[in-house]
């Protein structure tokens, strides 16, 4: 068979994932921020890659079009074949082979089991390629209660002779230790050859890829298993509480490689951080805060406690005091954040800018230097150098129909209780007085007011007072 490739990956993914009771397909249920399958389809990527390349197939069945969409956008490598309905992994890996263009030798991936390194299959394909006999190499891990994992049977020799699923096993075969993971190295002419036999004689109804073994063993071929270093790495996701699990071991990783690059962690146990989050060398992250997405925090910078931030990038030396909400926002060099404040959505913050407490932005620009210190909605905005926007400060941006921006220039100062109704704009060096409404075009340099004049009644307060003690005499 020449031109055969040496080695196809298959990834299973078209299982309905019935335990999860979801209505996203399970291998898209995200683990520490990214889709259950993309680990085990990287994992197959740098095994392709060792080898040379090859065809990485993916089976989808169950929501597949969601499963179709996230592969075109994050892996347009992977060849996806539809397995409908789905019949069991048996099934699957039969849909799978039309697309491994005859491959020498197949490695087939559960879509459910993320933790396994690359080194586990390099490990594997060595076991199948040491005998011409060997038909088949299969990862196991031996654990104190298989629970529902399918469990591998020897013989008197040590020999594995099967593998018999939990819902199919007798008492004496439940208790064995040894477990299948579900990974597996097949001669691919041996596949190929016994896939057609395989039965749905069993308490699921389907077709087991684990009958394979059995097959091997009646055609006078040997199955190796091979052990992992840690049964951790084959954990599979099948319920809420498995996916819990792998959640938590994955972000407990991700926090070791940013302690082991630089990063400080204030009590680690209690941070929550996505591994594509990357934290620059003496990055400081404070208890119970977390980072998610694309996020990026440079040197120096330090993220307080309670602290929610997504898809955002930080520069250096930035101080984000306790308890702000960062999602899509870019914030430069030097600027202080927080307490409480709330960035959302295309908020760009030049370098030293200050917001505080109870400051929400949007879709706002505030160039070096600029300050909202207290209690102001800036959305749709552009704010100049140095200019200082006072507590309380409002852009009104929206008029019931559309949003419309507010532009103010350089070294302004927006006095406290300012509403800017915007379309507006203010001037560079403009000063606008506590409690103006704008509703017209400020130019540079001018003081704009729109006060009433203040009413000063001489001794009111304590007619005033007088009036109310009286009323209360009355028993009003
Ligand atoms: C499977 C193994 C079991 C092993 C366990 C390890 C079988 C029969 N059993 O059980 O021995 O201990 O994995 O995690 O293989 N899938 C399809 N099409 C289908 C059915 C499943 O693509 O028709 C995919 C699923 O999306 C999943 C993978 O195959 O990614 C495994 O299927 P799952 O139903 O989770 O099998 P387990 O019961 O975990
Ligand atoms: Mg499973």
């Amino acid at each position: 068979m020449t031109g055969a490739p040496r080695l196809s990956v298959v990834v299973l993914a078209a299982g309905r994932g019935v335990r999860m009771r979801s209505a996203l397909p399970k291998v898209l249920h995200p683990a520490a921020g990214r889709p259950l399958v993309d680990r085990p389809l990287l994992a197959a990527r740098a095994l392709l890659a060792e080898a040379g390349g090859g065809p990485l197939v993916v089976v989808v069945g169950a929501g597949r079009e969601a499963v179709e969409a996230h592969l075109a956008a994050a892996f347009p490598d992977a060849v996806p074949v539809v397995q409908d309905p789905p019949l069991g992994t048996g099934d699957a890996a039969r849909v799978a082979l039309g697309a491994t263009a005859g491959a020498r030798e197949v490695v087939v991936l559960a879509g459910d089991v993320p933790l396994l390194p690359v080194s586990a299959l390099s490990r594997l394909r060595a076991a199948l390629a040491a005998e011409a006999s060997n038909a088949v190499a299969l990862l196991t891990a031996v654990v104190p209660d298989a629970g529902a994992y399918g469990r591998v049977i020897r013989g008197a020799d040590g020999a594995v002779l099967r593998i018999v699923e939990a819902k199919d096993a007798t008492p004496a075969e439940r208790a064995v230790r040894e477990l299948n993971s579900g990974i597996y190295a097949f001669d691919g002419a041996f596949l190929a050859g016994a896939l057609p036999h395989l039965t749905s004689d069993n308490a699921q109804g389907e077709y087991y890829l684990t009958d394979v073994v059995a097959l091997a063993v009646g055609a006078g071929r040997r199955v190796v298993a091979v052990p992992v270093d840690d049964p951790a790495e084959v954990l599979g996701v099948n319920s809420r509480s498995e996916l819990a699990d792998v959640d938590s071991r994955l972000r407990r990783r991700a926090a070791e490689a940013a302690m082991a690059a630089g990063a400080t962690l204030v009590r680690p146990e209690t941070i929550t951080l996505d591994e594509t989050v990357v934290l620059e060398p003496d990055s400081v992250v404070e208890p119970f805060a977390t980072l998610s997405g694309e996020t990026r925090v440079g040197s120096g910078t330090r993220i307080g406690q309670g602290c929610v931030v997504s898809d955002s990038s930080l520069g250096r030396n930035v101080t984000v005091r306790p308890y702000c909400v960062i999602e899509k926002a870019r914030v430069a060099d030097g600027a202080v954040v927080g307490p409480f404040a709330r960035l959302r959505e295309g908020t760009d913050l030049g370098e030293g800018v200050h917001v505080g407490n109870f400051v929400e932005t949007k879709k706002a620009r505030l160039a070096k230097g600029a300050k909202a210190n207290h209690l102001t909605y800036l959305g749709d905005a552009t704010v100049g150098e140095r200019t200082n926007v006072g507590a309380g400060v409002i852009t009104c941006n929206y008029d019931g129909y559309a949003k419309h921006r507010t532009e103010i220039g350089a070294g302004v100062f927006v006095g406290s209780d300012v509403q800017l109704v915007a379309p507006v704009r203010v001037g560079d060096g403009a000063v606008i007085g506590a409690g103006t409404t704008v509703t017209k075009d400020v130019p540079a340099d001018a003081l704009a007011t729109s006060r009433t004049p203040q009413k000063t009644l001489e001794d009111g307060g304590r007619r005033y007072r007088e009036r109310r003690a009286g009323a209360r005499a009355k028993g009003d």
